[in-house]
This record gives structure tokens, sequence and C-alpha cells, in this order.
């Protein structure tokens, strides 16, 4: 979040056709016209763009090709027309960089490091139309719809005018949006809720096998006790409360997370069960019978906060799971790790490693259950909620075909698991293939 620099522009406040005879004048009839006005005010990002040093008023006469120029030198435009003419010229922009298609690199790890790249280039020359958040987060364009509610979810009660990128805003509305609807979970037999820069279930095949995975033997019986590490929205703390374990303790390092964790299990009134905790530590103290966890799917550095759900820089969420495992399972629970392999698609990370990292810390996997993709196909990694996602059609520099990121889902037991053998004890892949070949499928016997 980059909010500590101000944004300096002048605008020309002359009217723009002279009104005869209204303007004090000059004795000679030249009318006294008022001097252009600077303005000085904050600049906020959430994605932590920072603030452009070049500011120039544009409004409804600014053509997109002369737009597009002046974004690409760096000049930022601050919006002062019709706001629905700002919407249309950001489409205008965006249409000009996609013709920018970032060329295949020699590995996919490559093409997937060009891909941000080019992501990254997009999202600063868009984040160049600007508009000012009035002081009470309002938006003082014509036809601007009231955006008020929308701005206090996502950045909190308004304080003073602010500057923020037309495009971030978007993604606030389209928040804002989903937060109101929520997002039906059939595992739930209910809706949840995400709020703006939290991981959202959208995509919710992954759901759906943490509903329907056999639970531990650990889980059965006894009042049992689950973990759910990274909980997001608290969606899969959720569905263990409802599938009947006794308390659920969610972590996670984003506090927008644990807002949106505690104000879901609310609205479900499971409160009493789910216990959202915000020690700062990735486990909580003490064991558990299940210790759930989809840590972000793409160990890459994320390039703003609002990317904390995705990527995992080094892998160090997924180890720091592995790590912990064995000494926060009861004897015979077990861990169950949620996982796409689109990293080892992109050559972000090989299958060896992901099973060295099991055997590092002392697991065996017993279990591996595939998610069925209910989506179209998508090239990018789900994202954080901003706005809904709209399908792609071209992948991240592959070709169409190879562009099917997949959700993994591999149940690792600790030490202590006990799992009998004839319940599938199978390392199993999941979902829609990258490509015919992928998916994994094999017992691991335990050490
Ligand atoms: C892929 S999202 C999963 C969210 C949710 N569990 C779900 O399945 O929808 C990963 C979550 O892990 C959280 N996270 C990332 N690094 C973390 C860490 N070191 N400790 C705790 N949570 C972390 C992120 O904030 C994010 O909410």
């Amino acid at each position: 979040m980059s909010d500590h620099t101000d944004i300096t522009w002048t605008e020309d406040v002359r009217p723009t056709k002279p009104r005869r005879g209204r303007e004090a004048d000059h004795g000679d009839g030249t009318p006294v016209l008022p001097a252009p006005l600077t303005h000085t005010t904050p600049w906020h990002s959430e994605s932590g763009l920072p603030a452009p040093r070049r500011v120039i008023v544009a409004d409804d006469r600014m053509k997109a090709d002369a737009a597009y120029r002046l974004v690409c030198e760096g000049t930022a435009l601050l919006w002062r027309g019709d706001y629905q003419g700002a919407r249309q010229l950001l489409r205008a922009l965006g249409r000009r960089l996609d013709r920018l298609t970032p060329k295949p690199g020699a590995t996919p790890a490559e093409t997937f490091h060009r891909h941000r790249q080019a992501r990254g280039h997009r999202a600063r020359v868009l984040g160049m139309l600007l508009v000012v958040l009035e002081d009470d987060h309002g938006l003082a364009l014509r036809r601007a719809p009231d955006v008020r509610a929308a701005c206090t979810e996502a950045y909190g009660p308004p304080r003073h005018r602010t500057v923020v990128s037309l495009r971030e805003l978007l993604g606030v509305i389209g928040a804002h949006e989903w937060r109101r609807k929520g997002v039906p979970i059939p595992a739930l037999d209910a809706r949840i809720h995400p709020h703006y820069g939290v991981f959202s279930p959208v995509r919710g095949e992954y759901v759906d096998l943490v509903g329907e995975a056999p639970l531990p033997a650990a889980a059965e019986g006894a009042p049992a006790t689950a973990f759910d590490l990274g909980t997001g929205t608290g969606v899969l703390a959720a569905v263990l409360a409802h599938r009947g374990l006794d308390r659920v303790v969610a972590t996670d390092s984003s506090p927008r997370a644990l807002a949106c964790a505690r104000d879901n299990v609310e609205r479900l009134g499971i409160g009493d069960r789910v216990h959202v905790t915000d020690s700062g530590d990735l486990y909580p103290t003490g064991r558990a019978a299940l210790v759930v966890c989809n840590p972000p799917w793409l160990p890459a550095r994320p390039t703003s906060t609002v990317e904390q759900g995705v990527y995992d820089p080094g892998s160090a969420m997924l180890l720091a799971f592995l790590d912990g495992l064995a000494e926060h399972l009861e004897p015979g629970g077990e861990g169950w790790l949620i996982l796409s392999d689109l990293a080892e698609h992109l050559g972000l990370r090989t299958r060896d490693e992901l099973v060295g990292a099991f055997d590092a810390a002392g697991l065996r996997v017993v279990d591996r259950l595939d998610a069925k993709p209910r989506h179209p196909a998508r090239a990018t990694p789900p994202t954080p909620c901003t706005r809904p996602a709209p399908p792609r059609s071209r992948p991240c520099g592959g070709s169409p075909r190879r562009a099917e990121p997949q959700a993994e889902f591999a149940l690792v037991a600790g030490d202590s698991v006990v799992r009998p053998h004839g319940r599938g004890a199978s390392y199993m892949s999941s979902g829609r293939r990258w490509n015919a070949s992928c998916p994994v499928s094999g017992r691991i016997i335990r050490k």
C-alpha cells in the first residue's frame, strides 16, 4: 500500500466559452479570468504503485491515442470529465496494451516471468488514469456511481481527499459487489462474503474436496480440533465446522483476511466453534486432529499486498506448514494440503522438490484427491478479491492448449498417522489438466 506522497496538478478553471458580460473586465473589455488552480492531494494505492510524478487534467475531449501516448510516457491523467467516459478511456487504453503480447520465453518459467512483467507494465500504465475521492470518499464526476460504501470497506473510513487510480477504484467497486452478494459454497449450503484483497473461493473446486475428503480417525468420536492455516475468507474453517469438527482455529498473516474470516464466521453463526486468531504465527498453539492449509499457489514474489494470497516467495508458507505439521498433529491426525500444480507447469517448482519437502518434514502422503474444475480454461492464477476476474482467452504466453492450471489436493499425513491402507492411500492430483499427461497418481507408502 502506498499513500505517503502527494499528487499536485494545476487546473484551468476558466470557462471554455467566455460568458459575455458576466466577468469583471480590465477596463478595456477583456475579461478578468480566474487564475489556474494548483491542487495538492495525497495519493493512495493499495497495490503499492508509486505516485505519478507528472499529472495533467484530462476530460472527455481527450482522444484515446493521445491519452495512450501520454500515459506510456509517464504522464498521469487526472480525470475531470464524465465517469463513464473515463471507463471507456480505460478500456481503450487496455485494448492498446493488449496488442503488446510478450514473446514466449525459452522455458515456461521464463515465459511466466515475461508474462508477469507485461502484467506489471499494464498495471502501471492503466494506473495512470486518476480520479479524486472527495473527503467523504465520494466521486464528484458526472454520472459517477456512489462509491462511498465500497471505498470505506476497502480503504477504511474517509479522512481526507485522496487521488486513486480509476483501475484500482473499479476493483474496489467489484469487490464491494462480491462482498455484498457473496459466493455460493455448495459444501456449506451457504454463501461466503469475500472482502477486498482477500483470496476469494470463487473458483471453489478445492472447497468441495475439503467438504468430501474422508475425515481422519482422530477427528471422529471424541471432540476434535482442526486448524485452518491461511484461512482467507474462512471458507475452509467453515466447511470443517459444517462437517462436525467441534473446534476450528484459523490463522492468517493478512489483517484483511482475519477481519473477513471473522465476518463470515459470524454471518454463518459458527463463532462458538471457529476461532480466528491473530497471533501472527502460522500455527496456533497445541495440536489438532486435522490441519488444513491452502497456501498461495505460486512460489514467486508478490508485487503488492493484495497478491499475498497468490504468491508465496520461496514456498515459505508451504514449507512452514510441512515443517510444523508433525509436531502439531494428534495421534491419528492428518494434514490436508491444497495445492495447484500450476507452479510445476510453470517450472517454478518441481514435483521432486515437493515430494522431497514431504520427506524432509518426516511426512508420508496417504491420499491424493482431484478436483474437477467447473470453470473455463484460465491462464493466470486466481486473484485475491478485487473484482470478478473475467475468463481469459489466452494463456500466459504459451499456446492456448497449455493453459490449464490445476487445483491439486494432497492429503499429507504426519508420522503419527494410522490410516488404513485400503482407504485409498494414493497421491492424486486434481482438476483440469495443464496438458494431457499431467496428473501424477500413485500410492505413497509410509516411511
Ligand atoms: C490461497 S489463499 C487461501 C485462503 C483460504 N484458505 C481458501 O482456501 O480460500 C492463502 C492464504 O494464506 C495467507 N498467508 C500467506 N502467507 C501466510 C503466512 N506466512 N502465514 C499465514 N497466512 C499466510 C494469505 O493471506 C491467504 O489468505
